[in-house]
């Protein structure tokens, strides 16, 4: 484990899918080198906190869980689902210990996501055309060893559209913001077809694609297509310096009435995720060890990456 710090955008971050964890036992998250531990407290709601205890630092996510309070496996001290400790066994109940790093924690989609600072800066993000929680969610999640930061940008490389996914920019990308802590970019392209996976994509969707990206805290991505009814969320989170993860997720309300329009549309939402995946597939060897280096960008074919890095540069860091 590298004992440097690493800073990283205040944002919402995706930890798991939310049948990791279970009720009773504290789950060690993947990410943020591994400093971080989630257990469930009293009402089922999951809880973020440090993974080291105060008292000698001992390893939480080797503690159990009792009646939603987390209790260290060495000399029992317990912690409630904001870190604050509750009990010191063996003096006075008034005498508490020092508590852990609690973070806010949401559970939507499936998905378990943690804010990285004390308090929210903006809440977490809904999707345009989403009214209340999802109905139906799908959520598949992808491990990458590939530096985080390489990551991030990807989704505002509309230069690398062409070269790698057969989609052709037909015009220049429109970008605005409605928070210093949102960028959007909107451009129309043409699906070519090369690969199996562009015929299905114009099977059920379009020939032409008019996508929307709004991205809130530089690695919270929501893609709406405008001439299918997807709703597409990619969330990436580091996992240490080295490598990082992320989780699409395609979410959806209840469309139409009945079993069967029921079943067809949780089958579409399926079939989109793993669509969405085949075609994030050539950029998995691409940015694996990838290190990126923005000195020699175009301003005409680079022009969404460069506004994005001065977006990303802007956004407020903090360190586990
Ligand atoms: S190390 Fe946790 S209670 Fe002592
Ligand atoms: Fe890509």
């Amino acid at each position: 484990m590298n004992s440097k710090k690493s800073a990283y955008p205040e944002s919402w971050y995706p930890l798991c899918h939310s049948s990791d964890l279970k009720k009773g036992e504290p789950l060690l998250i993947e990410a943020f080198d591994g400093k971080l531990i989630l257990f469930r407290s009293e009402d089922g709601s999951p809880s973020v906190v440090s993974r080291f205890c105060p008292h000698m630092g001992t390893d939480l996510s080797k503690g159990t869980v009792i009646k939603g309070a987390l209790r260290c496996p060495f000399h029992h001290r317990t912690y409630g689902k904001k870190g604050e400790c509750l009990k010191v066994p063996g003096l006075h109940e008034k005498i508490k210990g020092p508590g852990l790093k609690n973070y806010p924690t949401i559970e939507k989609f499936g998905l378990i996501f943690m804010y990285l600072g004390q308090r929210p800066l903006f809440d977490f993000p809904s999707f345009p055309r989403v009214q209340r929680d999802a109905d139906f969610s799908t959520a598949l999640r992808k491990d990458l060893k590939t530096p985080y930061s390489s990551l991030l940008f990807n989704g505002f490389d509309t230069h690398h559209l062409t070269c790698i996914h057969n989609r052709e920019i037909i015009a220049p990308p429109i970008m605005d913001s409605e928070s210093p802590y949102h960028l959007r970019a909107a451009f129309s392209m043409k699906v070519l077809i090369e690969r199996f996976y562009d015929i299905a994509v114009k099977f059920f969707g379009a020939r032409v694609v008019d996508v929307t990206l709004d991205c809130w805290g530089g690695n919270f991505l929501i893609i709406t297509n405008k001439r299918t009814k997807d709703n597409i969320l990619i969330t990436s989170v580091p996992r240490d310096q080295e490598n990082s993860s992320f989780f699409l997720t395609t979410v959806t309300n209840k469309l139409e009435k009945g079993l069967f329009a029921e079943i067809l549309q949780r089958l579409r939402l399926k079939l989109t995720t793993y669509l969405g995946m085949a075609f994030l597939k050539p950029d998995e060897v691409i940015v694996e060890e990838m290190r990126p280096d923005f000195r020699s960008l175009h301003p005409q074919q680079d022009l969404c990456v460069m506004k994005f890095w001065s977006f990303l540069d802007s956004l407020p860091k903090k360190s586990i």
